[in-house]
């Protein structure tokens, strides 16, 4: 069988995120495998119900610590439901959101430091690691201005967690290129300030070794049989 693939997009609000990973998957299908698509916090019943208390407005201000908590308690779920059979069935998951967001934005936004989270990481994800991970940077004055103006089109006002100030956004965009530099093999960052086109070609040039890498294990695989 096919080894699973754990890919896994990031970046401020207002990046562009949704609109990339929609265009990837549709790359990765058009390419012949089998994906699957999720996000985080949520993706399973009960990680959306933890989704809204993490995201309504009127849950009002969260400890830092319960806010991780409930970030990891949703991701224990979509490990444990969706995630881990995935990649075990050989699919490719595709993520919007994983564990390097609560990096960025719990270890550096809400200031807990990268020892805490680690510590709810290695516990709750272990090994199950992304095999890439693209980091949509923007500069948190543009991308907050995107947010912005996607809340008022959709008649829907900001998030708690959009809804954090400039200074936070600084301190989640700082984060994020500060994990990516300790992991430059598996985390790459990508400029979000290009065409749509020019952007997903860079994306695709970055999953395109991992899919060659695949194929070659099913041609293994096939020898053997
Ligand atoms: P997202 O799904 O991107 O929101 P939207 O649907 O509006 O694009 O992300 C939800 C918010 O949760 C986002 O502000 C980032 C935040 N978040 C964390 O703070 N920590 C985490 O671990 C995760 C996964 C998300």
């Amino acid at each position: 069988m096919k080894p699973g693939l754990f890919i896994t997009f990031e970046g401020l609000d207002g990046a562009g995120k949704s609109t990339q990973l929609r265009l990837a998957v549709r790359y990765i299908r058009k390419c012949g495998h089998r994906v699957l698509v999720t996000r985080e916090p949520g993706g399973t019943p009960t990680g959306e119900r933890i989704r809204e208390i993490l995201l309504a407005s009127k849950t009002g201000r969260l400890a830092p610590l319960a806010e991780l908590a409930l970030m990891y308690a949703a991701r224990a779920q979509l490990l444990e439901e969706v995630v881990r059979p995935a990649l075990a069935r050989g699919e490719v998951v595709v993520s919007d959101r994983y564990n390097t967001a609560s990096f960025a934005y719990q270890g550096y936004g809400r200031e807990l430091g990268t020892a805490t989270v680690r510590a709810f990481d290695r516990v709750i994800c272990g090994t199950t690691q992304p095999d890439l991970t693209i980091i949509l940077d923007l500069d948190p004055e543009d991308a907050l201005g995107r947010a912005r103006g996607r809340g008022t089109q959709r008649s829907s006002r900001l998030d708690r967690i959009e809804a954090q100030g400039t200074a936070f956004h600084r301190r989640v965009r700082a984060g994020y290129l500060a994990v990516a530099r300790r992991a430059p093999g598996r985390i790459k960052v990508v400029r979000a300030n290009q065409s749509i086109e020019e952007l997903q070609g860079q994306i695709r040039a970055l999953i395109d070794p991992l899919l060659a890498g695949r194929d070659q294990h099913s041609k293994i695989e096939t020898r053997k049989s």
